[in-house]
C-alpha cells in the first residue's frame, strides 16, 4: 500500500517543498499525523485502501486481540479469565506486557501498531534505533509460542540474525517465572551452521544469512513466516530469491523491516496494493530531543540524514550533491584576485587529479578564507601534453605552488605515485640549496591520496577504530561542507566543476551497501571534482578545527595497504552508508552517540606517517598516542 510514499509527497508540499532535512523534526512528527488511538488503526487502513483501490487489498485479520478469537456473539459464554487469555493468545502487546518484565518491556505506541496489526504482508520502514528489531523479535516469539509454527529469518549479515536471536532469548530471560522459564519454553537453540531455535511445542526459527553465499540457501526452506530484516541491504538478486519463495507459497506471512537505502526493496514492496506499510522516524523514540536532532543534523550529510533518521527514501536518491545547496551557493562573480593580494587571510589548498593525456591533469587552487569561513576556487590548472602529460604536470605543479605558496598540497595517487614521489625527491635535493621558506622545499610534504585506500575513524568515545572507504569518506567530506554552505561558486569561472557535480550520482551500491560513485553521463566526467574532493579533504585533514561543529574530536589515520589486507574482511562488513554495522554494538546508547560521532570532520593524525622516502612528518602533530604501531600510513 503506497500510502506512505504518498504522503511523503503530500507533506512536502505542505512545507512548501523544502527539503525534507530541513524540517524541523517536531514539526514533520505532527505533519505525519500519526494518531496514537490504537483502536482505529485498522478502520484507518481500511478507509485508505477503499480511497485507493475501491475495495480491500491487504488480508488480514484485523486488530490482534480476544476479538480475532471469541465471536462477539460468543463473549458472555466466557469468564473475563478466559477472555484475559484470550487475549494474550491473540495479542502479542498485551502478552509481553503481562509477561516480560519491565526492565526489557517498555510500551511504545508504534511498536503496538506493529506488533498488532495482522496483515499477512507487512513492511516497517524506520529510522535507526528505533525499536524495528525488538518489534520484530517480539511478535516472532509470540507466534513461535502460541503456535507451532515455521519462522524463517533472513539478514544481509549474520550480526542482525544474531542480534534477532539474541533479542528472542532476551525476552524468553526476562519472562516472568510463573510463566515459564528458559528449559520448559526453548528445545533446542544453535548457532551453527546457521542459527536455530526450536520450541518445546515444536515451533521453530532459522536464521538465514544472504551476505557472503547469497540467498541461494533459503530456496526451498519451509516457512509458515519469512522475516526480512535490513532488507534495504540486501541484494536484488538475493531479495528476488526470497520473493520467489513466496511466489510458490502464497499462504506464508512476509515481516520485512529496514532502514531505507533509496529506492530499493521496501519501496517496491510498499508500491504494492496487498501490503500494509508502517513508516516511523526515529523521532519516534521517546528519547527524541531537540539535542540529539542537532547532533544529527550537524554530523549527517542530508540525504544520509533524510534517509537513516527520517527513514525517508530521500529526493533525488542518487544525486550526491543536491542543487538545492548548490543553487543557494551560486553567485556571479567571485573575488578570486584577492587571494594572492591577501594571501594571509587565505589558507589554499592545491587540490590535484591525475590523469593521462586525454583527460589532462587537472589542478584547483581552493583558498578558504579564514574570515568568512567559506572557500572558493582561486585558480585553476589543466595540463594536457600528448606523450608529456606527467612531466608537464609535475612542472606545472611547481610553477603553480611558487605562485601560491600552498599550505598543503594534496594529490590523488591514481597515475601519480612515481610523480608524487619524484616532485617530494625534488623538494628535497633542494633543502640546502634554496633559501629557507622556498615555496619548493615545501612540496616534500605533498600528501597523495589513494583512492581504493582506507581511512580509519575512531569513535570520539574510544572503542574500536572503524575503516571506510577512503572513496566515500572522500565524497562525504565534500557533500557536508557543501551542506554547510561553505562552499561557494562562481557561476561563470566555475561551470565545469559545478556541471561535474550535477552529474554527479551514486551509480549502484555493492551489496555491503558501500556507494559507488560516477557521473551520469560520461561527457561531463569527474576529473575536476575528483581533484576538488581531494583538496578539500586535505583541507579537513588540516584544519578540522576551522569549522568546528559540535564533537569534532574523532581521529582519522589512513591505513596502510599492509593493513587493508588483512581486515579486508572485516571492512566488508563495515556495511552501509553513514552508519557502522552491528559489528561493534555493544552498548545501544554508546552506540547511537558513536555513530553520531563516528562520521564527524575528522581529524588527522600525522604523528606517524612516514614519507614515501622515509621521511618522516612531524608538522600539526595531534595528540594521539593509542596504539601507535598501526600508526604508519601508506605515505
Ligand atoms: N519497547 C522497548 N522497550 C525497551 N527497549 C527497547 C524497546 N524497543 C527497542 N528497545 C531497545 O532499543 C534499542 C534499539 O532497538 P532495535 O535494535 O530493535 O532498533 P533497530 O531499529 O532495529 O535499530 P538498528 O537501526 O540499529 O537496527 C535496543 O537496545 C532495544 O533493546
Ligand atoms: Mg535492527
Amino acid at each position: 500500500m503506497s500510502n506512505d510514499i504518498e504522503n511523503t509527497r503530500e507533506l512536502k508540499k505542505s512545507f512548501g517543498n523544502t527539503p525534507l532535512s530541513k524540517i524541523y523534526w517536531r514539526d514533520y512528527l505532527e505533519a505525519k499525523n500519526y494518531g496514537s488511538d490504537i483502536n482505529s488503526m485498522c478502520e484507518e487502513c481500511i478507509q485508505s485502501q477503499i480511497a485507493k483501490y475501491g475495495k480491500r487489498q491487504i488480508e488480514c485479520k484485523g486488530l490482534a486481540s480476544a476479538d480475532m478469537l471469541v465471536d462477539e456473539k460468543l463473549k458472555h459464554l466466557f469468564s473475563d479469565e478466559d477472555m484475559d487469555t484470550a487475549e494474550q493468545l491473540a495479542n502479542p502487546y498485551a502478552w509481553a506486557n503481562r509477561n516480560i518484565h519491565k526492565k526489557k518491556f517498555t510500551e511504545r505506541w508504534y511498536q503496538e501498531m506493529f506488533t498488532r496489526c495482522t496483515s499477512k504482508r507487512l513492511t516497517l520502514r524506520c529510522g535507526r534505533r528505533a525499536g524495528k528489531s525488538y518489534a520484530m523479535a517480539l511478535k516472532m516469539l509470540h507466534r513461535a509460542m502460541m503456535t507451532e509454527c515455521k519462522i524463517l529469518v533472513v539478514t544481509p549479515y549474520e550480526v542482525q540474525a544474531e542480534e534477532l536471536m539474541n533479542l528472542i532469548l532476551e525476552f524468553v530471560w526476562a519472562l516472568n517465572p510463573d510463566y515459564g522459564d528458559y528449559d520448559s519454553i526453548i528445545e533446542k537453540f544453535i548457532k551453527s551452521p546457521t542459527y536455530f531455535m526450536k520450541f518445546k511445542n515444536h515451533s521453530r526459527i532459522r536464521a538465514f544469512t544472504t551476505g557472503a553465499s547469497g540467498a541461494g540457501s533459503v530456496r526451498g526452506q519451509a516457512a509458515d513466516i519469512i522475516v526480512l530484516d535490513e532488507v534495504d541491504y540486501m541484494s536484488e538478486a538475493d531479495f528476488n530469491s526470497i520473493l520467489a519463495i513466496l511466489a510458490d507459497n502464497p499462504n506464508v506471512e512476509l515481516w520485512v523491516a529496514s532502514t531505507p537505502n533509496g529506492k530499493s526493496q521496501l519501496y517496491r514492496l510498499e508500491e504494492l496494493e496487498d501490503y500494509r506499510s508502517f513508516h516511523f522516524p526515529s523521532f519516534v523514540l521517546p528519547h527524541y530531543n531537540d539535542k540529539l536532532d542537532r547532533e544529527f543534523k550537524g554530523q549527517f550529510t542530508d540525504i544520509g540524514y533524510v534517509q537513516e533518521v527520517m527513514a525517508e527514501f530521500g529526493e533525488g536518491e542518487s544525486s550526491v550533491f543536491q542543487d538545492y545547496f548548490i543553487d543557494k551557493n551560486t553567485t556571479k562573480g567571485l573575488d578570486r584576485k584577492d587571494v594572492i593580494m591577501n594571501r594571509d587571510r587565505y589558507i589554499v589548498v592545491l587540490g590535484g587529479d591525475w590523469n593521462d593525456d586525454k583527460n589532462g591533469t587537472r589542478l584547483l587552487a581552493i583558498a578558504f578564507d579564514k574570515e568568512t569561513k567559506q572557500f572558493i576556487i582561486a585558480d585553476r590548472r589543466r595540463v594536457s601534453k600528448e606523450g608529456w602529460t606527467q612531466v608537464a604536470a609535475v612542472q606545472e605543479i611547481i610553477e603553480f605552488n611558487r605562485k601560491y605558496n600552498f599550505d598543503y598540497v594534496y594529490l590523488d595517487e591514481g597515475y601519480g605515485v612515481s610523480n608524487i614521489q619524484f616532485i617530494k625527491q625534488y623538494a628535497i635535493d633542494k633543502r640546502g640549496v634554496l633559501p629557507v621558506g622556498h615555496p619548493d622545499l615545501k612540496l616534500s610534504e605533498i600528501v597523495g591520496i589513494n583512492f581504493s585506500s582506507k581511512v580509519e575513524v575512531i569513535p570520539v568515545e574510544g572503542g574500536e577504530p572503524i575503516k571506510k572507504d577512503m572513496k566515500t569518506y572522500l565524497v562525504e567530506n565534500a557533500v557536508r561542507l557543501l551542506e554547510r554552505d561553505v562552499l561557494k561558486f562562481d557561476m561563470e569561472y566555475d561551470r565545469e566543476l559545478l556541471a561535474q557535480m550535477n552529474a554527479y550520482v551514486i551509480l549502484r551500491k555493492t551489496p555491503t551497501g558501500k556507494p559507488v560513485y560516477g557521473c551520469d553521463d560520461t561527457k561531463t566526467g569527474d576529473h575536476d571534482l575528483d581533484a576538488y574532493m581531494v583538496g578539500l579533504l586535505g583541507w579537513s585533514m588540516e584544519n578540522s578545527t576551522f569549522l568546528n561543529h559540535a564533537v569534532t574530536d574523532t581521529l582519522v589515520k589512513l591505513v596502510s595497504r599492509e593493513e587493508m589486507r588483512e581486515s579486508e574482511l572485516v571492512n566488508e562488513s563495515i556495511g552501509p552508508g553513514l552508519f557502522a554495522t552491528a559489528m561493534n554494538r555493544k552498548s545501544p546508547t554508546r552506540l547511537f552517540n558513536s555513530k553520531i560521532n563516528r562520521y564527524n570532520r575528522a581529524t588527522f593524525d600525522k604523528n606517524n606517517t612516514q614519507g614515501l622516502l622515509g621521511i618522516t612528518r612531524d608538522t600539526n602533530v595531534l595528540a594521539h598516542t593509542r596504539n601507535n604501531k598501526n600508526r604508519r600510513s601508506e605515505f
